[in-house]
């Protein structure tokens, strides 16, 4: 990949794989992935986020999270050694008041345990394709807590071990909008 500027190693090495080793995560490296989670900022510190965890040959979680994937998700992710439902309080819980920010939240310690991950040689796939409906059926989630993504975890894998179309997705460059289509001055829209 062809970044612009200057980037840290972990940020450049991290994607979005769909190929995974079989390879186990052990529950100590899951709880560092887990704890890089704890430690992102939030508003308020109310820290929003909710993990269901779900290891491959541990109970019918996996399964049952699979199943919540659309049929092209599940194709890739049901190899992923970990699947994860990540879940988002959406309101202050001292006020009841809705926090805005609460998906913002979820977004961001997810964001910190993908460098975790990548700093600890694990690569995630977070997901937006599930059913949140089933979701709140399969894993009794309750009022008030919004399913936001399904996340995929596991040691990279072997790229042409996917079927096509998945294998030339896998192997194409990563790819972003100029940082002028997006970053202005002050002024919405003029260049900075
Ligand atoms: C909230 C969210 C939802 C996503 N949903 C899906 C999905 O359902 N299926 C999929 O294959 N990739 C999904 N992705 C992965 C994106 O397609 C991927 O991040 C993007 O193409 C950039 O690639 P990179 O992460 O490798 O840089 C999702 C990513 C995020 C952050």
């Amino acid at each position: 990949m062809t970044t612009s500027h200057d980037l840290h190693p972990l940020l450049r090495q991290r994607r979005s794989t769909r190929a995974f080793s079989p390879r186990d995560v052990s529950d100590e490296v899951l709880l560092s992935m887990l704890e890089a989670a704890r430690w992102a900022p939030s508003c308020n510190n109310v820290q929003p986020w909710r993990f269901l965890v779900a290891v491959r040959g541990e109970g019918d979680g996996h399964g049952r999270i699979a199943d919540l994937l659309t049929p092209s998700n599940r194709s890739w992710a049901a190899a992923a050694p970990v699947l994860m439902l990540a879940a988002a309080e959406l309101n202050f819980p001292q006020t009841e008041k809705p926090n805005r920010h609460a998906l913002h939240d979820v977004g961001l310690a997810i964001g910190m345990l993908s460098v975790q991950a990548t700093a600890m040689g694990l690569a995630v796939h977070q997901m937006a394709g599930f059913s949140a409906e089933a979701a709140r059926v399969a894993c009794g989630i309750p009022e008030g807590f919004e399913p936001v993504s399904v996340i995929a975890l596991g040691y990279p894998g072997e790229p042409e071990s996917l079927p096509e179309p998945l294998r030339s997705r896998e192997m194409a460059p990563r790819t972003r909008h100029a940082q002028e289509s997006f970053v202005f001055s002050a002024n919405w829209g003029t260049a900075r």
